[in-house]
Protein backbone atom coordinates (compact mmCIF):
# COMPACT_ATOMS: atom_id res chain seq x y z
CA UNK A 1 0.00 0.00 0.00
CA UNK A 2 1.29 3.47 -1.05
CA UNK A 3 1.84 5.66 2.39
CA UNK A 4 -0.34 9.14 2.35
CA UNK A 5 1.56 12.37 2.01
CA UNK A 6 2.32 13.81 5.00
CA UNK A 7 1.73 17.33 6.10
CA UNK A 8 2.44 19.32 9.53
CA UNK A 9 0.98 21.96 10.12
CA UNK A 10 1.94 24.77 12.67
CA UNK A 11 -1.08 27.33 13.89
CA UNK A 12 -3.84 24.64 13.80
CA UNK A 13 -6.18 25.66 16.13
CA UNK A 14 -6.74 29.00 14.25
CA UNK A 15 -9.07 30.30 12.16
CA UNK A 16 -7.28 29.18 8.92
CA UNK A 17 -5.65 26.65 10.48
CA UNK A 18 -8.57 24.39 11.88
CA UNK A 19 -10.24 24.94 8.01
CA UNK A 20 -6.96 23.90 6.84
CA UNK A 21 -6.96 20.47 8.57
CA UNK A 22 -10.25 19.68 8.10
CA UNK A 23 -9.53 20.10 4.05
CA UNK A 24 -6.35 18.67 4.19
CA UNK A 25 -7.71 15.38 5.48
CA UNK A 26 -10.34 15.02 3.16
CA UNK A 27 -7.77 15.65 0.53
CA UNK A 28 -6.27 12.44 0.93
CA UNK A 29 -3.08 14.04 3.67
CA UNK A 30 -2.09 12.55 6.36
CA UNK A 31 -1.81 15.52 8.92
CA UNK A 32 0.31 15.51 12.16
CA UNK A 33 -0.47 18.97 14.36
CA UNK A 34 2.55 20.86 15.46
CA UNK A 35 1.22 21.95 19.00
CA UNK A 36 3.18 24.85 20.91
CA UNK A 37 4.67 22.30 24.03
CA UNK A 38 5.09 25.28 26.49
CA UNK A 39 1.67 25.73 26.89
CA UNK A 40 1.16 21.89 27.72
CA UNK A 41 -1.43 21.46 25.40
CA UNK A 42 -3.19 18.27 26.40
CA UNK A 43 -2.88 17.76 22.50
CA UNK A 44 0.93 17.00 23.20
CA UNK A 45 1.33 13.42 22.93
CA UNK A 46 -2.13 12.33 20.78
CA UNK A 47 -1.97 10.70 18.02
CA UNK A 48 -1.58 12.98 14.81
CA UNK A 49 0.24 15.87 16.95
CA UNK A 50 4.13 16.97 17.85
CA UNK A 51 5.31 19.07 20.45
CA UNK A 52 6.84 22.20 19.12
CA UNK A 53 8.68 24.79 20.54
CA UNK A 54 8.41 28.11 18.96
CA UNK A 55 10.59 30.13 20.96
CA UNK A 56 13.51 27.43 20.20
CA UNK A 57 11.90 25.55 17.13
CA UNK A 58 12.39 22.49 19.15
CA UNK A 59 10.19 19.62 17.79
CA UNK A 60 9.43 16.46 19.14
CA UNK A 61 10.81 14.47 16.08
CA UNK A 62 9.88 11.54 16.76
CA UNK A 63 6.08 12.11 16.79
CA UNK A 64 6.83 13.98 13.93
CA UNK A 65 7.94 11.60 11.48
CA UNK A 66 8.77 12.25 8.18
CA UNK A 67 6.81 14.90 6.46
CA UNK A 68 6.55 15.94 3.08
CA UNK A 69 5.57 19.12 3.23
CA UNK A 70 4.69 21.93 6.43
CA UNK A 71 2.10 24.95 6.17
CA UNK A 72 3.29 27.05 8.72
CA UNK A 73 0.39 29.32 10.23
CA UNK A 74 1.38 30.31 14.16
CA UNK A 75 1.68 33.37 15.20
CA UNK A 76 0.58 35.82 17.72
CA UNK A 77 -2.86 37.20 16.65
CA UNK A 78 -2.41 40.58 15.48
CA UNK A 79 -5.79 42.10 16.02
CA UNK A 80 -5.98 40.77 19.39
CA UNK A 81 -5.96 43.76 21.31
CA UNK A 82 -4.22 47.08 21.68
CA UNK A 83 -0.81 46.93 20.54
CA UNK A 84 1.63 47.59 23.86
CA UNK A 85 4.67 46.92 23.93
CA UNK A 86 4.54 43.58 25.41
CA UNK A 87 1.74 42.80 22.28
CA UNK A 88 4.22 44.12 19.67
CA UNK A 89 7.05 42.26 21.25
CA UNK A 90 4.93 38.83 21.33
CA UNK A 91 3.49 39.62 17.41
CA UNK A 92 6.89 40.70 16.42
CA UNK A 93 8.69 37.38 18.15
CA UNK A 94 6.49 34.93 17.01
CA UNK A 95 6.63 35.62 13.27
CA UNK A 96 10.35 36.43 12.06
CA UNK A 97 12.45 34.41 15.11
CA UNK A 98 10.02 32.09 15.34
CA UNK A 99 9.97 31.11 11.63
CA UNK A 100 13.47 31.20 11.30
CA UNK A 101 13.95 28.59 14.33
CA UNK A 102 11.38 26.23 12.93
CA UNK A 103 12.83 26.28 9.51
CA UNK A 104 16.56 25.64 10.84
CA UNK A 105 14.44 22.51 12.75
CA UNK A 106 12.77 21.57 9.76
CA UNK A 107 16.42 22.01 7.59
CA UNK A 108 18.57 19.99 9.87
CA UNK A 109 16.11 16.69 9.45
CA UNK A 110 17.48 13.54 8.15
CA UNK A 111 14.90 14.53 5.49
CA UNK A 112 13.42 17.96 5.69
CA UNK A 113 10.17 18.33 4.02
CA UNK A 114 10.10 19.40 0.10
CA UNK A 115 7.74 21.92 0.30
CA UNK A 116 6.94 24.84 3.03
CA UNK A 117 3.54 27.37 2.62
CA UNK A 118 4.55 30.01 4.74
CA UNK A 119 1.65 32.55 5.82
CA UNK A 120 2.72 36.32 5.47
CA UNK A 121 0.33 39.14 5.35
CA UNK A 122 -0.76 41.98 2.54
CA UNK A 123 0.71 44.09 5.56
CA UNK A 124 4.41 43.59 4.04
CA UNK A 125 3.04 46.01 1.77
CA UNK A 126 2.62 49.35 4.51
CA UNK A 127 0.14 51.91 3.46
CA UNK A 128 0.16 52.38 -0.22
CA UNK A 129 -2.98 54.57 -1.10
CA UNK A 130 -4.01 53.54 -4.83
CA UNK A 131 -0.81 52.08 -6.12
CA UNK A 132 -1.86 48.71 -7.80
CA UNK A 133 0.06 45.95 -6.02
CA UNK A 134 1.49 42.27 -6.68
CA UNK A 135 3.46 39.86 -6.13
CA UNK A 136 6.41 41.87 -7.34
CA UNK A 137 6.08 45.23 -5.91
CA UNK A 138 8.87 46.44 -2.77
CA UNK A 139 7.46 45.94 0.84
CA UNK A 140 6.83 48.78 2.50
CA UNK A 141 7.18 50.46 5.89
CA UNK A 142 5.81 50.32 9.09
CA UNK A 143 5.72 48.02 12.61
CA UNK A 144 3.65 45.15 10.31
CA UNK A 145 5.54 45.38 7.19
CA UNK A 146 8.93 45.10 9.01
CA UNK A 147 7.16 41.92 10.91
CA UNK A 148 6.38 40.33 7.76
CA UNK A 149 9.80 41.07 6.31
CA UNK A 150 11.36 39.31 9.13
CA UNK A 151 8.64 36.54 8.62
CA UNK A 152 9.09 35.84 5.27
CA UNK A 153 12.74 36.07 5.37
CA UNK A 154 12.56 33.65 8.55
CA UNK A 155 11.97 30.89 5.80
CA UNK A 156 16.06 30.80 4.53
CA UNK A 157 17.26 28.44 5.85
CA UNK A 158 14.46 25.72 4.59
CA UNK A 159 14.77 27.39 1.25
CA UNK A 160 18.91 26.75 1.36
CA UNK A 161 17.70 22.85 1.67
CA UNK A 162 16.17 23.23 -1.76
CA UNK A 163 12.66 23.13 -0.68
CA UNK A 164 9.98 24.78 -2.73
CA UNK A 165 8.99 27.73 -0.15
CA UNK A 166 5.90 29.82 -1.30
CA UNK A 167 5.15 33.15 1.14
CA UNK A 168 1.40 33.26 1.18
CA UNK A 169 0.75 37.29 1.43
CA UNK A 170 -3.04 37.15 2.80
CA UNK A 171 -5.25 39.11 2.68
CA UNK A 172 -8.38 40.15 5.08
CA UNK A 173 -9.89 36.51 5.48
CA UNK A 174 -13.48 36.72 5.57
CA UNK A 175 -14.96 34.03 7.40
CA UNK A 176 -17.88 33.94 9.83
CA UNK A 177 -16.15 32.44 12.66
CA UNK A 178 -13.00 34.58 13.10
CA UNK A 179 -11.11 36.76 11.58
CA UNK A 180 -12.24 40.87 11.21
CA UNK A 181 -15.77 40.10 10.00
CA UNK A 182 -17.61 38.85 13.28
CA UNK A 183 -16.11 42.11 14.52
CA UNK A 184 -17.59 44.66 11.95
CA UNK A 185 -21.34 42.56 12.54
CA UNK A 186 -22.49 44.61 15.39
CA UNK A 187 -22.59 47.98 14.21
CA UNK A 188 -23.61 46.81 10.84
CA UNK A 189 -26.63 44.55 12.26
CA UNK A 190 -27.64 47.82 14.16
CA UNK A 191 -27.62 49.79 11.27
CA UNK A 192 -24.76 51.67 12.80
CA UNK A 193 -21.95 50.75 10.05
CA UNK A 194 -20.42 52.76 7.41
CA UNK A 195 -16.70 53.90 6.27
CA UNK A 196 -14.02 53.88 8.49
CA UNK A 197 -11.73 57.13 8.79
CA UNK A 198 -11.96 58.48 5.01
CA UNK A 199 -13.58 54.73 3.75
CA UNK A 200 -10.97 55.30 0.53
CA UNK A 201 -8.90 52.71 1.60
CA UNK A 202 -8.04 49.56 -0.30
CA UNK A 203 -8.47 46.23 1.36
CA UNK A 204 -7.68 43.07 0.10
CA UNK A 205 -9.86 40.06 1.32
CA UNK A 206 -10.49 36.53 0.33
CA UNK A 207 -13.03 34.01 1.11
CA UNK A 208 -11.63 31.61 4.37
CA UNK A 209 -12.60 28.36 1.69
CA UNK A 210 -10.72 29.86 -1.07
CA UNK A 211 -7.80 30.67 1.09
CA UNK A 212 -7.96 27.02 2.47
CA UNK A 213 -8.36 25.52 -1.06
CA UNK A 214 -5.23 28.28 -2.38
CA UNK A 215 -2.84 26.78 0.67
CA UNK A 216 -3.77 22.98 -1.00
CA UNK A 217 -2.95 24.28 -4.47
CA UNK A 218 0.46 25.78 -3.37
CA UNK A 219 0.85 22.73 -1.88
CA UNK A 220 0.99 20.71 -4.97
CA UNK A 221 1.76 22.97 -7.75
CA UNK A 222 5.03 22.97 -8.84
CA UNK A 223 4.81 26.42 -10.45
CA UNK A 224 4.24 28.38 -7.08
CA UNK A 225 7.47 29.61 -5.52
CA UNK A 226 8.10 32.49 -3.10
CA UNK A 227 5.74 35.20 -2.64
CA UNK A 228 2.33 34.80 -3.87
CA UNK A 229 -0.74 37.16 -3.02
CA UNK A 230 -3.59 35.36 -1.55
CA UNK A 231 -6.21 37.45 -2.17
CA UNK A 232 -9.50 37.66 -4.47
CA UNK A 233 -8.87 39.50 -7.93
CA UNK A 234 -11.47 42.75 -6.51
CA UNK A 235 -10.19 44.38 -3.90
CA UNK A 236 -12.60 46.98 -2.60
CA UNK A 237 -12.31 50.57 -1.01
CA UNK A 238 -13.63 50.67 2.87
CA UNK A 239 -16.16 52.74 1.39
CA UNK A 240 -17.79 50.03 -0.68
CA UNK A 241 -16.79 47.02 1.69
CA UNK A 242 -19.04 48.93 4.02
CA UNK A 243 -21.87 49.05 1.70
CA UNK A 244 -21.42 45.29 0.37
CA UNK A 245 -21.78 44.53 3.70
CA UNK A 246 -24.66 46.78 4.06
CA UNK A 247 -26.03 45.48 1.58
CA UNK A 248 -26.10 41.66 2.15
CA UNK A 249 -27.32 42.48 5.67
CA UNK A 250 -30.06 44.77 4.27
CA UNK A 251 -29.08 47.83 6.53
CA UNK A 252 -27.84 51.12 5.76
CA UNK A 253 -23.96 51.52 6.16
CA UNK A 254 -23.44 54.81 5.93
CA UNK A 255 -22.18 56.15 9.26
CA UNK A 256 -18.54 57.05 9.09
CA UNK A 257 -16.54 55.98 11.92
CA UNK A 258 -14.20 59.10 11.88
CA UNK A 259 -10.34 58.13 11.94
CA UNK A 260 -9.24 59.98 14.94
CA UNK A 261 -11.91 58.00 17.33
CA UNK A 262 -10.45 54.77 15.63
CA UNK A 263 -7.34 56.16 16.85
CA UNK A 264 -8.29 57.26 20.33
CA UNK A 265 -9.73 54.06 20.37
CA UNK A 266 -7.25 51.10 19.14
CA UNK A 267 -4.15 53.26 19.26
CA UNK A 268 -1.53 52.18 16.60
CA UNK A 269 -3.44 49.03 15.81
CA UNK A 270 -6.07 51.76 14.17
CA UNK A 271 -3.60 53.36 11.67
CA UNK A 272 -2.18 49.89 10.79
CA UNK A 273 -4.92 47.67 10.53
CA UNK A 274 -7.78 50.00 9.59
CA UNK A 275 -6.78 52.87 8.23
CA UNK A 276 -3.92 51.52 5.89
CA UNK A 277 -4.21 51.08 2.58
CA UNK A 278 -3.16 47.77 0.22
CA UNK A 279 -4.68 47.40 -3.26
CA UNK A 280 -3.73 44.20 -4.35
CA UNK A 281 -3.86 42.63 -7.63
CA UNK A 282 -3.08 38.93 -7.30
CA UNK A 283 -0.86 37.38 -10.01
CA UNK A 284 1.17 33.99 -9.03
CA UNK A 285 -2.28 32.00 -8.28
CA UNK A 286 -4.30 32.84 -11.17
CA UNK A 287 -1.44 32.27 -13.54
CA UNK A 288 -0.92 28.85 -12.04
CA UNK A 289 -4.15 28.09 -13.11
CA UNK A 290 -5.96 28.71 -9.54
CA UNK A 291 -9.54 29.51 -9.62
CA UNK A 292 -11.33 31.59 -7.16
CA UNK A 293 -15.21 30.31 -5.67
CA UNK A 294 -15.50 33.92 -4.35
CA UNK A 295 -14.00 36.00 -6.99
CA UNK A 296 -16.40 39.10 -6.09
CA UNK A 297 -17.47 40.52 -2.40
CA UNK A 298 -20.96 40.45 -2.33
CA UNK A 299 -21.16 36.47 -3.10
CA UNK A 300 -18.30 36.28 -0.68
CA UNK A 301 -19.82 38.15 2.52
CA UNK A 302 -23.24 36.05 1.32
CA UNK A 303 -20.90 32.81 1.76
CA UNK A 304 -19.69 33.61 4.99
CA UNK A 305 -22.81 35.00 6.88
CA UNK A 306 -25.08 32.00 5.58
CA UNK A 307 -26.20 29.29 8.42
CA UNK A 308 -23.72 26.95 8.30
N1 LIG B 1 -7.14 36.00 9.48
C1 LIG B 1 -6.69 36.96 8.68
O1 LIG B 1 -7.46 37.85 8.23
C2 LIG B 1 -5.23 36.97 8.28
C3 LIG B 1 -4.81 37.93 7.35
C4 LIG B 1 -3.48 37.97 6.98
C5 LIG B 1 -2.57 37.06 7.52
N2 LIG B 1 -3.01 36.15 8.43
C6 LIG B 1 -2.01 35.25 9.03
O2 LIG B 1 -2.33 33.90 8.75
C7 LIG B 1 -2.01 33.07 9.89
C8 LIG B 1 -3.23 32.29 10.29
O3 LIG B 1 -4.28 33.23 10.57
P1 LIG B 1 -5.48 32.91 11.57
O4 LIG B 1 -6.54 33.93 11.29
O5 LIG B 1 -5.81 31.46 11.51
O6 LIG B 1 -4.79 33.25 12.96
P2 LIG B 1 -5.30 32.86 14.43
O7 LIG B 1 -6.74 32.44 14.41
O8 LIG B 1 -4.91 34.00 15.32
O9 LIG B 1 -4.44 31.56 14.78
C9 LIG B 1 -3.06 31.61 14.83
C10 LIG B 1 -2.56 30.39 15.59
O10 LIG B 1 -1.19 30.62 15.89
C11 LIG B 1 -0.86 30.04 17.13
N3 LIG B 1 -0.33 31.08 18.01
C12 LIG B 1 -1.03 32.02 18.70
N4 LIG B 1 -0.18 32.80 19.41
C13 LIG B 1 1.07 32.32 19.16
C14 LIG B 1 2.37 32.67 19.61
N5 LIG B 1 2.56 33.69 20.46
N6 LIG B 1 3.42 31.95 19.14
C15 LIG B 1 3.24 30.93 18.27
N7 LIG B 1 2.03 30.54 17.84
C16 LIG B 1 0.97 31.23 18.26
C17 LIG B 1 -2.13 29.42 17.68
O11 LIG B 1 -2.16 28.05 17.31
P3 LIG B 1 -1.70 26.87 18.29
O12 LIG B 1 -2.38 27.16 19.59
O13 LIG B 1 -2.19 25.65 17.61
O14 LIG B 1 -0.21 26.96 18.37
C18 LIG B 1 -3.23 30.14 16.92
O15 LIG B 1 -4.38 29.36 16.83
C19 LIG B 1 -1.52 34.01 11.00
O16 LIG B 1 -0.13 34.00 11.09
C20 LIG B 1 -2.03 35.37 10.55
O17 LIG B 1 -1.22 36.46 10.98
C21 LIG B 1 -4.32 36.07 8.82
Amino acid sequence: MTRRPRLAVTGSTGLVGKALCRAAVAAGWDVVRLVRAARGEPGTGEPGTAAWDPATGAIDAQALGAVDAVVHLAGENVAGGRWSKARKAAIAGSRGPATEALCRTLAALPAPPKVLVSASATGVYGDRGDETLDETSTPGQGFLANVARAWEAGTAPLAQTGARVVLLRIGVVLARDGGALPRMLPPFRLGLGGPLGSGRQWMSWISLSDLVRAILFALGNERLRGAVLATAPTPVTNRDFGRALGRVLRRPAVLPAPAFALRLLLGEMAQALLLSSQRCAPKALAAAGFRYEHGALDGALRAALAKG
